[in-house]
């Protein structure tokens, strides 16, 4: 599945039209960047101009995130901020719209109308080109909640044409497969994204050359299960994500090539050998394991064991020496004993990621985790989550030092924070900092690693 950002992101809808201003407020994961910027575009073509700030907004629209509590307490939170805002503004006489959108819309439906009486419009994953037209009803007066697994595709109903009048971007993600039948017991996606539907290889096609004729160079494809894509082919055989990607570095423009969130069970040999022949396919790979014990896996449904996953990550190496790997991990799954615990540790340091997220197990609600017994105590979690954070941290920073006296191509991507400072990825997805020179944003330059920090890393050209 997606990866969860740890902050949040703002982003604003595209401007065409009258004077109606939308702010777009972004929870969770890339899938959730990527649906707000349709959503944007979907209201631009529908006159809402993108405000960077809630106070001059008419329509203050959530797009939420339901993984863990934290994330979905975060968004009543928000909202109850929202309540008194807008309560102020109708003192003033003006009106503010406030929406719903994403994970949280889709799981509790009806039930934020009932806890917050001041949002007018709830609006689902997969329902979110209809919302221009909930929110003309919500502005004739009803309250409207749209949370239907759409029988059309919200693909097909999203302005086409340009990817908004936005500063160009040099790096976009694409969807290319929602949803996931995988059902880990931990998990809410399978019940808030549905079951696994892949867009077409055409749709992709299409979209990857507006994104290329809009500036972009690196296209990250998103799924919650993203190696599970599977389409035809121009021929008609079936294709798979290997296959996916060896067409898309195959298209004049694109310079890299990312995916995410991969599922180890669906790391086929065609995904193998992208990864061994395609130079665009960055060497960087996020393929959570959640846990190193085999009895946490089981009751996971994870579908592999530990030493299964090992292996695997010795097929990738084998091909791709220098890959990087990434992963998620959950401590405190129930049932889950200092030994355990142990294995994962153990298969941290066998791995040793270059980037790592994990988190406590959340309860949630209607999953089969949230019915077990043997929770684990709340203190154990956090004593847990602070060891392997502790040592997923020290990999993170060795691999980051390990950079230093290397020379490497960076896609420069933003201005830095000093005068003549530009911002790249490395190969790897670090931040790299140089002074720009001749370069622009955009470009692809040279540079030999100088430093390392805790977030990015110095750079010089060659
Ligand atoms: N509790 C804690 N972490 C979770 N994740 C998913 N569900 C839960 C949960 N109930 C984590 C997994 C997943 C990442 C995106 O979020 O590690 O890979
Ligand atoms: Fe990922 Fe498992 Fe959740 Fe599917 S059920 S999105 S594989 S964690």
């Amino acid at each position: 599945m997606t990866q969860e950002t740890t902050g949040t992101t703002d982003m604003t809808a595209s401007a065409t039209g009258n004077q109606r201003k939308v702010f777009i407020k972004t929870y969770g994961c890339q899938m959730n960047v990527y649906d707000s910027e349709r959503m944007g575009e979907a209201l631009a073509s529908d006159g809402y101009q993108p405000t960077e700030t809630m106070d001059d907004a008419d329509l203050v629209l959530l797009n939420t995130c339901h993984i863990r509590e934290k994330a979905a307490e975060k968004v009543y939170s928000a909202l109850g901020r929202l309540r008194d805002m807008k309560r102020e503004r109708a003192r003033e006489g003006r009106e503010m719209l406030i929406g719903v959108a994403g994970c949280v819309a889709q799981a509790e439906g009806e039930e934020i109308l009932r806890r917050v009486p001041d949002v007018s419009v709830v609006i689902g994953p997969q329902t979110y080109h209809r919302l221009p037209e909930a929110l003309r009803r919500a502005k004739a007066g009803e309250r409207v909640v749209d949370t239907d697994y759409a029988v059309e595709d919200k693909f097909d109903y999203l302005p086409k044409k340009e990817r908004g009048n936005r500063p160009k971007n040099v790096s976009a993600f694409l969807t290319v497969q929602e949803g996931c039948d995988k059902f880990c017991t931990f998990c809410v996606v399978p019940y808030t994204r549905g079951a696994e539907v892949s867009r077409s290889l055409n749709q992709i096609v299409d979209e990857a050359h507006r994104l290329v004729e809009n500036g972009v160079s690196e296209i990250t494809l998103l799924g919650q299960n993203v190696n599970a894509w599977h389409g035809n082919g121009p021929d008609g055989t079936e294709w798979g994500l290997g296959d996916l990607l060896f067409h898309l570095a195959a298209i004049d423009g694109i310079k890299r090539l990312r995916y995410t969130t991969s599922h180890p069970r669906d790391m086929d040999d065609r995904l193998m050998a992208a990864h061994r022949d395609l130079p665009a396919l960055m060497p960087y790979l996020h393929l959570p394991v959640q846990s190193g014990s085999d009895r946490i896996l089981k009751a996971m449904n994870r579908k592999h064991t530990a030493e299964e996953y090992l292996a695997l990550i010795g097929r990738i190496r084998a091909v791709r020496p220098d890959i990087a790997m990434s992963g998620d991990f959950i401590v405190g799954f129930p049932g889950e004993t200092e030994e355990d615990f142990q294995a994962t540790l153990d298969l941290v340091e066998k791995v040793r990621y270059a980037q790592a997220f994990s988190f406590k197990y959340s309860t949630r609600p209607g999953t089969p985790g949230a019915e077990l017994e043997d929770q684990v105590p709340e203190d154990v979690k956090t004593e847990r989550l602070a060891r392997l954070q502790a040592l997923l941290t020290r990999h993170q920073r060795e691999f980051a030092a390990s950079c230093v006296g290397r020379e490497m191509d960076i896609l420069l991507e933003k201005p830095g924070r000093e005068d003549g400072q530009l911002i790249g990825r490395s190969p790897w997805l670090q931040s790299v900092v140089v002074l720009g020179g001749d370069a622009a944003i955009g470009d692809m330059v040279r540079v030999r690693i100088t430093a390392a920090g805790p977030n990015s890393l110095a750079a010089e050209r060659l």
